[in-house]
C-alpha cells in the first residue's frame, strides 16, 4: 500500500515539475530536450515541414505561427516561392525535395492534387508523422510502410491575398491510427473551433459539395459581374444581394429561400432574359438550364 502511495506521489509530483518546467521555459526548449515523440505529446510547440508554398499552406502556415508552432521549412519547386513565404514565418526556403529535415514532427503536403503522389514517392515518410490537405485524395494514397499518416482538411476556400479567421474554419482530419488521430485532433483544435472526424468516404463528398456551394456559385459572380460591366455598372451593387442570399440559408433551407422569374415561372420575363443574352449562347444556355431545374424543384417540394 506505502509503495503504492510512494509511486503515485513521484508520479503527480513529476508530472507537475514536467508542466512547471514545460512553463517556465519555453515549449521549444522541452521539445529539442525530449526524445522525438514524447515532446509533442507534452509541449505546444511542434517543428513543422511545410511542404508546398501556395494559398493553403501560406494559411496553414499564418495558423500554426499564430498557436505558437514552428514551421522549420518549407518547400516549393520554386525557391521565390518557398523564400516569399519563409521569409514571412522565419522558416528555412528549400526547393530540393532530398533537404527536407529528417527530425521534424509534422510534414504538411500541401501541393497540388496532382503532385501528392509525387511527393510520397520522392520522400521517405515511413518514420514520420504525415498529412495532406486535399479533400477528394482519400487517406490509401499513404503507403501502407508510413507509420502516422493522416489528412488535414481545412473546408474553405483560401487565397494567399485574402486573411482570413482560420479558428472558424472546419478541418477535417483522418488518420491511420488512434495514436495519430489523437495528436492531429489536438493540433486540429488549436488552429480552429471546428473539428471533425471524416473518412475518404464522407471527405470526397464533401469536397463534392463544396465544388457546387463555392467554385460553381463564384463563377455565377463572374457572370454577373460581366452583365453590369457591359451597361457601366458599378458591380459592387451586388454585394448586399450575395451576402444576404448567404446569410438566409442559415434560416432557411435554399429551396424555401429561392425566389425570382423561375420560380414564379413569369415566361415572359425570362423570355426576355433570354433575348437580352443572345450574344453569350454559353450564358443561355446556364441561365436555361438553371430556371428549368429551379421551377422542377420548388415543383417537386410543392412550394408552389
Ligand atoms: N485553395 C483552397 O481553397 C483549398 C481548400 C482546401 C484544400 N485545398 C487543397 O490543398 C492543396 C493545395 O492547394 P492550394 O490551393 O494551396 O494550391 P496552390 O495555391 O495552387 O499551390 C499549389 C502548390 O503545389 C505545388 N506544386 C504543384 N505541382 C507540383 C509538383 N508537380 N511538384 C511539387 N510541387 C508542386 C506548387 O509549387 P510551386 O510553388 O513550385 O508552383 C504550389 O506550392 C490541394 O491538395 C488542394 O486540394 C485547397
Amino acid at each position: 500500500m506505502v509503495g503504492i502511495l510512494s509511486f503515485l506521489t513521484i508520479f503527480t509530483i513529476t508530472i507537475l515539475i514536467t508542466k512547471l518546467v514545460a512553463s517556465i521555459f519555453l515549449d521549444e526548449w522541452m521539445v529539442s530536450i525530449l526524445p522525438r515523440g514524447v515532446a509533442p505529446g507534452i509541449s505546444l510547440t511542434l517543428r513543422i515541414v511545410l511542404i508546398g508554398a501556395g494559398n493553403v499552406a501560406t494559411h496553414f502556415a499564418f495558423a500554426l505561427k499564430k498557436s505558437r508552432h514552428n514551421i522549420v521549412q518549407v518547400f516549393s519547386r520554386s525557391i521565390n516561392n518557398a523564400q516569399k513565404l519563409a521569409k514571412i514565418i522565419n522558416a528555412k526556403a528549400i526547393d530540393h525535395l532530398s533537404d527536407i529535415e529528417h527530425h521534424a514532427d509534422l510534414y504538411i503536403i500541401a501541393v497540388s492534387d496532382n503532385a501528392i503522389e509525387t511527393i510520397l514517392s520522392s520522400v521517405n515518410f515511413n518514420t514520420k508523422k504525415v498529412v495532406h490537405t486535399a479533400g477528394s485524395i482519400p487517406l490509401s494514397i499513404f503507403s501502407q510502410g508510413i507509420e502516422n499518416a493522416g489528412v488535414l482538411y481545412p473546408f474553405q476556400t483560401f487565397s494567399k491575398e485574402r486573411e482570413l479567421d482560420f479558428s472558424e474554419v472546419p478541418l477535417c482530419i483522418e488518420a491511420n491510427n488512434t495514436g495519430f488521430e489523437l495528436f492531429l485532433m489536438k493540433l486540429a483544435k488549436q488552429l480552429s473551433g471546428n473539428v471533425r472526424k471524416l473518412n475518404s468516404e464522407q471527405r470526397k463528398y464533401l469536397h463534392l459539395s463544396g465544388v457546387f456551394a463555392c467554385n460553381f456559385v463564384n463563377y455565377l459572380y463572374h457572370i454577373a459581374g460581366n452583365i453590369l460591366d457591359e451597361k457601366k455598372i458599378d458591380r459592387k451593387i451586388l454585394f448586399p444581394l450575395i451576402k444576404e442570399t448567404a446569410q438566409k440559408i442559415e434560416k432557411l433551407t435554399p429551396v424555401q429561400a429561392q425566389t425570382g422569374p423561375a420560380l414564379r415561372n413569369d415566361t415572359k420575363s425570362l423570355k426576355k432574359h433570354l433575348d437580352l443574352l443572345t450574344s453569350k449562347p454559353e450564358y443561355q444556355e446556364i441561365y436555361k438550364w438553371f430556371s428549368k431545374e429551379i421551377y422542377k424543384t420548388a415543383t417537386e417540394k410543392q412550394i408552389k
